[in-house]
């Protein structure tokens, strides 16, 4: 195979974990950064699986973490992380999510009218970035016309591109990107405290107003709380959908013959969706802290220890999937865990699921020929986390 380029390294990082699983097997102990890295699925599953040996609360057990470090229902552990989970399920039941079909497909309409007569398109930022943005804005009750500061904010709370920092020393670059990223929470903030003292004058039917009228044991949630769900939901919902959708052209961009066949069977898109989710996971990697002194793959793993386990890289492992590099569309059992597992399973997932699959569909419907433009250049999203493309310009003939 010829070698390949760090920007291809990013688009392509399964073959980077089949490496190092293969070098190191399932457990490596990265000591730069000071932390343990799992890599096989077994026990990928296993540390999310058992919440109360591995812990979410990094408030607790985090060395860098701040008093003013985001703290929501993902880095909380039980008995809180249940009563602040409960606040919000329901706006994602099938019941909930089945209201929101028709605008899901509006939308989608609405955004290929924009540039079907140009017979081109960016993938990104003409669909995958507005349609979850615009669904989430509209559940809370925000102005969707307010998408592009999303972006803004998103992008550097997951994104951080500090490439203008990169020069500087690394603790003073540390210290630069976390008041970088105060500022922008700090932007987000005010921006929601508005929004929250409007909705406590006047009421609506939205995601927020609801918020800031239950009640946990009779105790509403602070002001300090309803302004971390709604980071969450915004920052959760958005750039990890985006790239699911994005994910799907890139996995298409390398196998045609799929995308054909989705065309002629379109009562496939879920099953290839999940397939997405398996070969290019949008989260690549989930953090948790070792409650006690354990032993985890034959290694000691000390009290408050940090452990990430990779997603991406489970999603590849030849002991759980037969054939992990190939891309099948109709895979049975796909037990990804691109969602994670466990109590902290993803609470947006039947979401995400519903925009792509509606998103994919309407696309395939309306646009034929698709092909990603080569002559442009595919920038993968720089984060340790998270992982697609930042553009990903295509072509196509309009029916
Ligand atoms: C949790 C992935 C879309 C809201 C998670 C987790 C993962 C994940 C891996 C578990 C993190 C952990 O265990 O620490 C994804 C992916 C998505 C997606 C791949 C899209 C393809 C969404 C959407 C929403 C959302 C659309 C909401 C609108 C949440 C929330 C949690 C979560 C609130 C925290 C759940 C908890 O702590 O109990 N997501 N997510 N996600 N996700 Fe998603």
């Amino acid at each position: 195979m010829e070698p390949r380029s760090l920007q291809d390294q990013l688009l392509y990082p399964h073959e980077c974990f089949t490496i190092l699983r293969e070098a190191h097997g399932p457990i490596m102990y990265n000591s730069d950064g000071r932390f343990w890295e799992i890599f096989d699925y077994e026990d990928v599953h296993y540390i999310l699986t058992k919440h109360e040996l591995f812990s979410s609360d990094s408030a607790k057990y985090s060395r860098d973490f701040e008093d003013q470090d985001f703290q929501s229902m993902l880095n909380t552990d039980p008995p809180r992380h249940r009563q602040l989970r409960s606040l919000v399920t329901q706006a994602f039941t099938p019941r909930s999510l089945a209201q929101l079909i028709p605008r899901i497909a509006e939308i989608t309409h609405e955004l290929l009218d924009d540039v079907e007569a140009r017979g081109s398109m960016d993938v990104i930022y003409d669909l995958s970035f507005p349609l979850p943005v615009i669904v989430i804005a509209e559940l809370l009750g925000v102005p969707a016309k307010d998408r592009a500061r999303f972006k803004v904010w998103s992008d550097e709370l997951v994104m951080g591109e500090y490439s203008e920092l990169a020069s500087m020393e690394r603790e003073a670059y540390i210290r630069r990107v976390r008041e970088r990223f105060r500022e922008t929470r700090e932007a987000i903030n005010n921006y929601f405290r508005d929004v929250i003292a409007q909705r406590r004058r006047e009421p609506r039917q939205d995601l927020i107003s609801a918020l800031i009228s239950a009640q946990i044991d009779g105790d509403h949630l602070t002001e300090q709380e309803l302004l971390n769900f709604c980071l969450l939901l915004l920052v959760a919902g958005n750039i990890t959908t985006t790239n699911l959708i994005g994910n799907a052209f890139l996995c298409f961009d390398e196998h045609p013959e799929s995308m054909e066949r989705l065309r002629r069977n379109p009562e496939l898109i879920p099953s290839a969706l999940e397939e997405v989710l398996r070969y290019r996971s949008p989260v690549t990697a989930i953090g948790r802290f070792a409650v006690e002194d354990l032993v985890l793959c034959d290694q000691k793993i000390g009290k408050g220890d940090f452990i990430l386990g990779w997603v991406a890289s489970a999603n590849h492992d030849p002991a759980q999937f037969s054939d992990p590099g190939m891309f099948d569309i109709e895979r049975n059992p796909n037990r990804h865990v691109s969602f994670g597992h466990g109590i902290h399973f993803c609470l947006g997932a039947p979401l995400a699921r519903l925009e792509a699959k509606i998103a994919l569909g309407i696309m395939l419907e309306r646009l034929e020929d698709i092909r990603r433009d080569r002559a442009q250049p595919l920038p993968p999203v720089h984060s340790s986390f998270i992982y697609g493309a930042k553009s990903l310009p295509i072509t196509f003939a309009a029916h």
